[in-house]
């Protein structure tokens, strides 16, 4: 809250109130390198803004948690302090929502095919619109990728992870999914998780590849497991009174940046997340693991109990409606020994 003061002066100066000929400033923090897809697709948005305005909007992004860590830049936005944010889904809980967690139920997506029959659909639409009693306009939702766990040590069957203190988003069901595998959860905020992992304040952590590589955590993480266990994406979320009190073809206007925004981060998501993985490789300093058919599985079956147990957390109907738009069915996707 200390650090929310200064700029929180600055945000009482809404756009209607703002002087005509003065461009409206729009703060878009994030705590990702500029090199990812988020920090990509904010940096589209900036320009896309200012151009699609005639220069009306300057939206300043402001990367890395420099402004901001994890918990405190949701507050920042709802206290006005910054205008938008795009949030990895498993950082809602802050707002006493635990939806948005359903999104880190370990397996429940094999690709982005299926997450996006999500995140387009009835569901992504909906838990959208939940977040507008919070002062909070949903606008999109922007990909990062599938997450693999990383370690000082090679994670390959469940028994691996016992013990092990794993950085974890602020999440229940990430909570839950470490303990699952015998690990010990640690919620750090994310621009912090190099140094601890570097310190030894924490064994290991789960990422997509852009993250790891972005952040150099390989450069500490001696071990890297490809299970693309878990997906990882973004909430593109605005101060709705900023929002709404903006001019309406300047609302459109940023509407327009922001769906070109949102199809350059999905179609990137992919190629970085690759390419981050090659050059992981490259750099020699982590020992890259494929896990073998039967390795999967015995992960699978160990984390698909997490589903059963979320439920009441994030909602059984919740739950339910992602299996019917994706097919996913636990039967099928750990079958017996
Ligand atoms: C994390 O904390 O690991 C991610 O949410 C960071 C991000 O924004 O991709």
């Amino acid at each position: 809250m200390r650090r929310l003061a200064p700029l929180l002066l600055a945000a009482l100066a809404l756009p209607g109130t703002a002087r005509a000929q003065r461009p409206i400033v729009l703060r878009f923090s994030h705590v990702v390198a500029l090199d990812t897809p988020k920090g990509q697709a904010a940096e589209l948005f900036r320009r896309r803004a200012g151009e699609l305005t005639g220069g009306k909007v300057r939206v300043e992004v402001h990367p890395g948690g420099q402004l901001y860590k994890d918990n405190e830049e949701i507050e920042a936005l709802q206290l006005g302090a910054v205008q938008m944010l795009a949030p990895s889904l498993s950082k809602f809980g802050v707002l006493g929502m635990r939806e948005f967690e359903a999104f880190d139920l370990p397996f429940l997506f094999d690709d982005y095919g299926e997450l996006r029959r999500v995140v387009d659909g009835p569901v992504g639409r909906a838990l959208l619109q939940k977040l507008e009693p919070r002062g909070i306009l949903g606008l999109a939702y922007w990909d990062n990728g599938f997450k693999s766990f990383s370690a000082n040590v090679p994670l390959r069957r469940p028994e691996d992870f016992r013990g092990l203190r794993m950085r974890i988003q602020a999440s229940g069901v990430l909570d839950a999914q470490m303990r699952a595998l015998g690990a010990v959860p640690q919620v750090l905020p994310f621009p912090d998780v190099y140094g601890a992992l570097a310190a030894g304040v924490v064994d290991g952590t789960e990422n997509p590849i852009s993250n790891l590589y972005t952040q150099r955590m390989h450069e500490v993480q001696k071990h890297l497991t490809l299970t693309r266990h878990g997906y990882l994406g973004y909430a593109v979320i605005a101060n709705k009174r900023f929002w709404e009190a903006l001019p309406a073809e300047v609302r459109r206007a940023l509407h327009q940046a922001l769906a070109e925004a949102t199809q350059h981060a999905n179609r990137i998501a992919r190629q970085a997340n690759d390419e981050a993985l090659l050059a992981v490789r490259r750099a020699g300093t982590t020992q890259v693991h494929e896990p073998t058919r039967e390795e999967r599985a015995r992960l699978l079956r160990a984390l698909l109990p997490v589903h059963r147990a979320a439920e009441e957390r994030v909602g059984k109907d919740l739950v339910r409606a992602i299996y019917a738009a994706t097919g996913f069915d636990p039967e099928q996707r750990a079958p017996a020994p």
